[in-house]
């Protein structure tokens, strides 16, 4: 991966302001522009704009999560899915995945809603959106919070007429360097209820209300106003690398569908995202054979995600359910290559080094 990165002088013009006017932190006119524009693109009825995704979920968990209880989630997702949960003082209640779409099973989560769970925390995974809904209407019927991990689903536009962000309580965002639009570290959250939108404003920043009062304790979680003017700029020119890297998954999927070792996951999404380059190989073994073989030839890849979360050895080991599902897509996915910048001449190379080591 590579961040997207804007013409410097585009991002230099937005600096004299900052000078000027000594606003460089703390809820300034370029945070706050941000968040209006990002709630546009989303589209989000609020944004609240973070330090970064991990800050997002722990605060959104702060801000709707209640008491402390139990939370179905998915074991395969990035490490800061679950560590946020348990940094929140919430037990992590692991629920297998579908095996075609990634994302925690809409089917499983009823069987494990079990006295002591208070929320849901899906993922969509690789920005896919699948399942969703199903999950958002469990938790809001069962009378359980959602927060939705979105933390890649830039971009994104839903197959039916809804946004991505509108489901469950609030949804979060990562706005780091890896994804396809970042403001170097950075994080949103988005939600519905102006009321929760309100209490995630007050939690990000110590927890003051407009008083001066602490109602609860808060955590500073706030974007500085230079990472604000980096998202600000690369909101200009997100739709045009967001095509490219469109035309390069394209390419990727058209040179590997003939390979009969690889396949996909499946997608349900207008738009899907463009963040991850994800394939399945058969199996571990031939999986840790192409990591090699690419690296040999200068190649990196990631094997997101693996190890599944559930098996980090933090965690006591009652709550490192099997998830049978997950440990085996774990063991055999493989994240290529893709960013804008990438030349398509490069993904046939990588596609012809894989195809060498199948
Ligand atoms: C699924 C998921 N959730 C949360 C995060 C955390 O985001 P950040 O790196 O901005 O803290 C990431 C980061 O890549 C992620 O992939």
């Amino acid at each position: 991966m590579r961040p997207s990165l804007p013409p410097l002088a585009e991002y230099e013009a937005l600096l004299p302001a900052l000078w000027e006017s000594g606003m460089v932190t703390n809820g300034g006119p370029y945070v706050r522009q941000l968040e209006a524009e990002l709630a546009a693109y989303l589209p989000a009825r609020h944004v609240v704009a973070v330090t970064n995704g991990t800050l997002a979920l722990q605060v959104a968990l702060r801000a709707i999560g209640g008491d402390r209880g139990a939370v179905i989630t998915t074991p395969f997702t990035y490490a800061a899915t679950t560590t946020a949960l348990v940094w929140q003082g919430f037990t992590p209640r692991f629920v297998d995945i579908d095996r075609e779409t990634f994302n925690l099973d809409p089917v499983l989560v009823p069987d494990h809603l079990a006295r002591d769970v208070v929320g849901i925390l899906p993922v969509h995974v690789f920005g896919n959106p699948a399942g969703g809904h199903d999950v958002a209407a469990i938790a809001r019927e069962s009378g359980r919070w959602s927060i939705f991990d979105a933390a890649h689903c830039i971009g994104v536009r839903t197959s039916g007429s809804g946004s991505v962000f509108d489901l469950g309580d609030a949804s979060i965002l990562s706005l780091h360097a890896t994804k396809s639009f970042h403001t170097f570290e950075g994080g949103a959250i988005s939600a519905a209820r102006t009321a929760v939108a309100a209490k995630v404003a007050r939690l990000r920043s110590f927890g003051f209300d407009t008083t001066g009062d602490v109602p609860e304790p808060g955590i500073n979680a706030k974007l500085t106003e230079p990472a604000a003017a980096m998202g600000l700029v690369n909101l200009r020119h997100l739709e045009d690398w967001i095509q490219i890297r469109e035309e390069r998954v394209r390419l990727y999927r058209e040179l590997l569908a003939p390979v009969n070792e690889v396949t996909f996951q499946r997608v349900e999404a207008r738009r899907p995202s463009v963040t991850y380059m994800p394939i399945l190989l058969p199996n571990l073994r031939t999986r840790e054979r192409v990591v090699r073989h690419l690296a040999g030839a200068g190649i990196q890849t990631r094997r997101y995600f693996f190890p599944l979360t559930s098996q980090f050895s933090f965690l006591p080991r009652s709550l490192r359910r099997r998830c049978p599902v997950a440990e085996e897509i774990a063991n055999r996915v493989l994240c290529l290559p893709l960013y804008h910048e990438l030349p398509e001449e490069q993904v046939r190379r990588v596609v012809a080094t894989l195809r060498a080591a199948l």
